[in-house]
């Protein structure tokens, strides 16, 4: 479903804001012709064995493109940080140092842990202090990550650099079978989208359109490279991948249109691996998938065009590039798709592991019945303004350009939801106007219904961010605590909506 009642006003304002856009000096259209082709890089890992881990933010300068220099944040290297691992039944220790001149925080998104621990906005770090935490890890494997969740800053300090992934093991679990040497059969793949300024500088606004829809970049990233290329051995590969991107939901599929399995979700594994030739990846959003590169052929992993802003796909494409809405095509790229990186296989063909029939030891729901129901209404003018307002029914309560959830834009001060320890509640999310994917911490979700239809448990397994389409129903259950000084927050993971206030906070008693 495309551009979900598109109102009058609500395009009115969207055209205003392409009027301020087109008069400031937009990014520089790179030709791309010599930028891609690097090998893929491996974030090192840090995994805690008793003693903490310590991660720094601090400020570097990377290379991503031909004799440039771009100024990056990053944990403990200039763009990006380590993959961390966490094992379940043990403890977590890490300390993240501040070593910026502004507040950062670290959220642990995926993370089941107390909110006191959790990173968001209400755990600031200031410049030159240290925040420390012994967390329990309580959950099944999965490929999680973490960035930094200021308030009003999150877009911005996400897109330079402070995001990771965290890989949870589950020694306990029965043995999934799955490829699981790191970097080489088994890798780690964070997708952002950038945009350059002609001295090689990250450009970003979160102004104008670009706020409404969310920053869309022009070149594609992989573990910080552009397009790079993965040298995997023959044989069955397993990708974990992250949409680690501010607004951009990619769909994902193989030039040669070859079919794979996707066998985890946000919270693990799903029962058994379901066999896809294309998956849909919303901001936060991760997949572990299996590929079969053991013919050894050169093979690129593409996306399709985003269609999400209020206009759909009758957004007219000048304004598409305006906004970086359509990545530059490249040499090898038809219309309407772009490259995100290639896989040269490489070593002695090898007979393909078997896919496994099932994973035993795949997270199952385990909500029962709700003992409550509550209605999110997502919207992108909470100032009063705007046609969000009239389907919220309440007050305005934001300053100008604010969006914000059930007619109220994100207030630190304001506890928007208080739910009950192991109760399970089923909450309704509806989103006018564009697609938002609705994130909820501390916990993993059901999503029973979204876009019209019933959603099969076994194809998507427990969330932790839904791609709302119109309208969608999750169960949520929270089983641990989260006080009125350090809530949880649900929000749209769009990160230009986040701070604009598309966000509430959630307490666990
Ligand atoms: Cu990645 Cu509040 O989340
Ligand atoms: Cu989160
Ligand atoms: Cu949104």
């Amino acid at each position: 479903m495309e551009a979900v009642n598109m109102t009058t006003s609500s395009r009115r304002t969207f055209l205003a804001g392409l009027a301020t856009v087109a008069a400031t000096p937009m990014l520089t259209r790179l030709t791309h012709a010599d930028m891609a082709g690097r090998a893929l890089p491996v974030p090192p890992v840090m995994e805690t064995h008793g003693a903490p881990i310590t991660l720094d933010a601090i400020a570097g300068s990377s290379t991503f493109l031909p004799g440039l220099s771009t100024p990056t944040l990053g944990f403990s290297q200039p763009y990006l940080g380590p993959t961390l691992r966490f094992r379940r039944g043990a403890l977590a220790r890490v300390n993240v140092r501040n070593r910026l001149n502004t507040p950062i925080t670290s959220h642990w998104h995926g993370l089941h842990v107390p909110a006191i621990l959790d990173g968001g906005p209400q755990l600031q770090i200031p410049p030159e202090r240290q925040w420390s935490v012994e967390m329990p890890i309580d959950q099944p494997a999965a490929t999680l990550w973490y960035h930094s969740h200021v308030h009003g800053r999150t877009a911005e300090q996400v897109y330079q650099g402070l995001a990771g992934m965290i890989i949870v093991d589950d020694p306990s679990a029965p043995d999934s079978g799955l490829p699981a040497n790191y970097g080489v059969d088994d890798l780690p793949l964070i997708i952002q989208d950038r945009a350059f300024r002609e001295n090689g500088a990250f450009h970003y606004a979160n102004r104008g359109p670009a706020r409404m829809i969310g920053f869309r970049g022009d070149s594609i990233l992989v573990n910080g490279a552009i397009r790079p290329v993965a040298a995997p051995p023959m044989g069955l590969v397993r990708l974990r991948l992250l949409n680690g991107s501010n607004a951009r939901t990619y769909l994902l599929r193989f030039s040669d249109k070859r079919a794979f399995h996707q066998v985890a979700s946000e919270a693990g594994l799903l029962p058994k691996p379901v066999p896809r030739t294309s998956i849909q990846l919303a901001p936060a959003e991760r997949a572990e998938i299996l590929v079969d590169f053991s013919d050894g052929k050169r093979v690129t992993l593409l996306s399709g065009p985003d269609h999400n802003n209020p206009m759909g796909r009758n957004m007219p494409a000048m304004m598409r590039q305006m906004l970086g809405d359509d990545p530059v095509q490249f040499p090898r790229g038809k219309p309407g798709e772009f490259e995100i990186l290639s896989f040269e296989p490489h070593g002695k063909p090898r007979a393909a592991g078997k896919i496994p029939d099932s994973f035993p030891g795949a997270p199952r729901p385990q909500f029962g019945e709700p003992v409550r129901t509550r209605d999110l209404v997502l919207n992108m003018h909470a100032d009063g303004r705007g046609p969000g307002m009239q389907r919220g029914g309440q007050p305005s309560a934001g300053p100008a350009g604010s969006m914000g959830i059930n007619g109220r834009a994100f207030s630190m001060d304001r506890i928007d939801i208080a739910m009950n320890r192991g109760e399970t509640e089923l909450w309704t999310i509806r989103a006018a106007e564009m697609r938002h994917p609705f994130h909820v911490h501390g916990t993993s979700f059901q999503v029973l219904h979204n876009g019209g239809q019933d959603v099969a448990f076994d194809s998507t397994g427990l969330k932790d961010v839904v791609l709302v389409e119109g309208e969608a129903r999750i169960l949520v259950r929270c089983d641990h605590t989260s006080t009125p000084e350090t809530p949880y927050m649900f929000h749209c993971h769009i990160l230009e909506h986040e701070d604009a206030g598309m966000m509430g906070q959630f307490t666990v008693g």
